[in-house]
This record gives structure tokens, sequence and C-alpha cells, in this order.
């Protein structure tokens, strides 16, 4: 193997990063990662660390695990890939279908799954076959996708757009039509300037009054992760989902449901949309559907909108939207394997019991001065940073200074956290994690919040 200064030269040299500033990773390099087992991650310098974001969310099963790369190999050696177009399609493909189909509620009703690449390509996916719904039922002008402020649904056009976080897209335009944000149900910085529960979750009726001033027969899907992600980690009060749900039955807009994220037992259930009482169109899938070992995402339909494309769509036109990698034969084996996975050993269980222990842990991080707000459900939290608790003024002068100073003071100390909008510190650790782990987060995150205060707060 090259040295890692030889391969530090290359990085920089060749490699490019999503979300690295090119002139400062020009001056510190990669952080290359050669190992991985469980929750722990090994650099090239033999240091470990404890990985509390799953990688990049996804990693949810925990590294090394050797039954998803045997499935993977066995599926290589015996069909590496054929397409999944003009109806060809290959056993695991079809398995995973049916398993994923199947782990949905009841309620929901879906139906087909065409697996995908990645969150993004999904979210496009879902958009176009919202847009073709309508259109194929003869709404040619139910087209906008309503979407909310802080929402991350990928960086792809279709999905850039559904984003409402607006450093994605600076830089990007001119940016396609049809996309609107309503209020999120940010409740410690609410949009509204109201308060729970006075409020009566007006951010919920802040979709209602788009649709009515676009006109309900303009706007075809409203799209939302149950738990907003990175943006914040930005979880609703429990009467939110309902109302959107009433909301979209109402003036016949689909629901379009992300759970690229939140899929596959994030939250403490098997889907964060089980923590309410909704009924989705559409799914999006992605990242813990093969728990990072290979890419894979998955659009879900319900049964409603699959059935009437296939009922409207002319006997001379094919549906006319595809990648080369769908439906790929390796990624669905390594998909079958990661769910068996969640399934035989509980994890998702593991998820509701840690996160509770997770939960309780955090509270004691209010002592801080900096600490304004923490939001945690399952195994997904964050810790947002304010300078003062009673204006909530932002600690540090630059975007996300306090949190991305803590993702430093934190790796030093052994645990990677992430830095995220909303001036928080995201925590994401594998499913598999236990309470010693959870111990370790915390207490670093404790110590690297004090040295931070030291730094920052005068
Ligand atoms: C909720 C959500 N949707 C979509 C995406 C995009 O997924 P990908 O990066 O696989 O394209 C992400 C990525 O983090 C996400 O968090």
């Amino acid at each position: 193997m090259r040295s890692k200064e030889e391969l530090s030269q290359m990085d920089v040299k060749y490699l490019v990063h999503p979300a690295v500033n090119f002139k400062e990773h020009r001056k510190k390099g990669p952080r290359i990662i050669v190992e991985g087992k469980g929750t722990r991650v090994k650099d090239i310098d033999g240091n470990e660390y404890l990985d509390a974001f799953s990688s990049l969310w996804n990693v949810v099963a925990g590294h090394g695990q050797e039954a998803i790369g045997k499935a993977i190999t066995e599926q290589l050696s015996q069909l590496e890939f054929y397409s999944g177009w003009f109806g060809f399609a290959t056993e695991s493909a079809i398995e995973l279908a049916a398993k994923v189909v199947n782990l949905m509620p009841k309620e929901w009703n879906m139906g087909h799954v065409l697996f995908t690449c990645g969150g993004s390509d999904t979210n496009d996916t879902n958009i176009k076959l919202a847009r073709m719904y309508w259109e194929l039922k003869g709404q040619e002008k139910k087209k906008k996708i309503i979407s909310r402020n802080f929402a991350f649904h990928g960086v792809t056009y279709g999905s850039m757009m559904a984003t409402g976080i607006e450093f994605f897209k600076t830089y990007f335009e001119p940016y396609p039509p049809g996309f609107l944000y309503v209020a999120p149900p940010y409740c410690y910085r609410c949009a509204l300037g109201l308060a729970y529960p006075e409020c009566g979750v007006a951010c919920a009726k802040t979709l209602e009054e788009a649709i009515l001033q676009e006109g309900p027969d303009t706007v075809a899907a409203f799209i939302g992760e149950p738990v907003m992600g990175a943006g914040g980690i930005i979880i609703p009060p429990d009467e939110y989902w309902p109302m959107i749900q009433k909301i979209c039955d109402t003036y016949d807009v689909l629901f379009i449901n992300d759970e690229v994220i939140t899929g596959f037992g994030r939250t403490g259930k098997m889907f964060g949309c089980m923590n309410w009482d909704v009924h989705p169109d559409l799914v999006s899938i992605a990242k813990g559907l093969t728990s990072g070992y290979l890419p894979l995402g998955g659009s879900i339909m319900s049964n409603k909108v699959f059935d009437s494309i296939a009922e409207n769509l002319p006997d001379y036109l094919t549906f006319l939207h595809g990648f080369t990698y769908n439906n790929h034969p390796v990624s669905c084996a390594a998909g079958l394997a990661a769910l068996k996975i969640i399934e035989e050993q509980k994890l998702v269980e593991n998820v509701a019991k840690m996160g509770a222990y997770l939960k309780d842990r955090l509270k004691g991080l209010y002592d801080h001065r900096s600490v304004g707000d923490i939001r945690s459900i399952g195994l997904m939290a964050a810790v947002e940073f304010v300078k003062d608790k009673e204006t909530k003024e932002p600690l540090g002068d630059l975007p996300m200074e306090s949190p991305r100073r803590i993702e430093a003071l934190m790796w030093e100390r052994g645990i990677y956290a992430r830095a995220i909008p909303t001036e928080s510190i995201a925590l994401a650790p594998p499913f598999t994690i236990s309470k010693e782990e959870i111990d370790m987060v915390v207490d670093a995150l404790d110590s690297s919040i004090a040295q931070m205060e030291s730094e920052m707060l005068h």
C-alpha cells in the first residue's frame, strides 16, 4: 500500500469531495479511513474512531458485517449485472421488491418498487411520477411540488429544487419552475413567531394556505421527511403529520414521504412516518436499505399511483423514466442481506431502547450555557448552540462555526459527529450502538462543549 503522504498528495491532486472547500482541502488533505468493524473505523495512522454518524447516516447495521459482504460476492460470482429495462429481471431484485413492500404498513397500501441508485434520483423519480400521475388523469396543470424550508431531498435538479436549505442551491440557477416552500415544524425557531402548543401547529396550516393561494388544481404533491434530517433534525409535534395528511387528502395533493434517512429503523420504528397516522402515496428510500454497503435507493409506489398510471398510460407508450442501474442485482443482494440483519438482530428495537437512553443522557447538556435546544428521536439527535439562551442569538460569527468547532473537538476525542445547519451538532450512530458507547459519545460531547465555550463564549 502507498504511504499516507503519497495517498494524500494524490487525493488533493485527483479526487473531488462533496462538501469541502477546495482551497481548505488542498491545505488539510483527506482523512483516509482504511478499516471498519461495528461502530468503529480506523484511519491510515491506526487511530480508531467511534462513528457516531454511521458515516453519512447510512451504515445503520454497522461496519464490517460479513454476511452483507458474502451476499455481494455470491451475487457477483453468479451474475454481476443485468439491466432492469424492457422487462428484464433478476432474482435478487424481485426478492428485495417483495421484501420492501411487505415491510411497509398495510394501511399505506404500497405496491411496487423501482430500485434506483440513491436518494436524490429517487426523489426525482417520485416527483416525476406525481406529475405523470396527474397528467395521465387529465389534470395537466397539476404540477407544482410543495416542500419546506430546511428540507433536504438531494442535489439533482428536481431534488435540489425540493430542498429548502438555500446554500445547496447557490450557484445553480436558472432554477426549474414549479417548486414552493412552506414553514417547517421547527418549534425552537418558529418561522411564524409562535409557540407550541398555543400556535395550534400553524406551520402545518401554511401548506393549506399555499395550496389555496396557488390553486389546488396546480399542486401535484407535497414532499417531506418525517423528521427533517440534514436541515437540523427537526422533529414535528405529534399533531403535525395528521394535519398535513388531512390537507393533502382534502385538496387531492399526493404525499411523497422521503424516508431516505428515517427508513429501516432510524427513529425506532421501521419507517419514520409510522410514528404518526399518515398514508403516503409515494415513498423514497435509500441509505439504510443496503446499510451503505452498495449504492441503492428505491421509489415505492402505492397501488393507487401505480394502478392509475398503468390504467391511463396509452398502449403505444412505455414508462420512459429509468437509469442504467435501476434494480441492480448486486446492490439488491446487499439490500436483502442488510435487511435480514436489521430484522434478525432486532436492530429497530435496539434503536428504540438506545434512543431512549441517548435522549435521557443528552438532557444533562442543557447545563451548558451555550446549549439552546436538544432534539432527538430514536438514534438521531441534534444539539443546537446559542450565544444566549434568552435571545437565542447564534454562537459564532460565521454560519455553523460553533458546531464545526465541536465536530473538530469530538474528532480529537476519537468520535465522529457532524455539524449541520441550525448551528447544531448531529448524532446518528449505527443501530448496533451500546449504552457504554452512548456514554462515551455524550461524555465527549460534554467536554467538547465546555472547551468550545471556553474558546468562543466570553
Ligand atoms: C432525506 C434525504 N433525502 C434525500 C437525500 C439524498 O440522497 P443521496 O445522497 O443518496 O442522493 C438525502 C441525503 O442525505 C436525505 O437525507
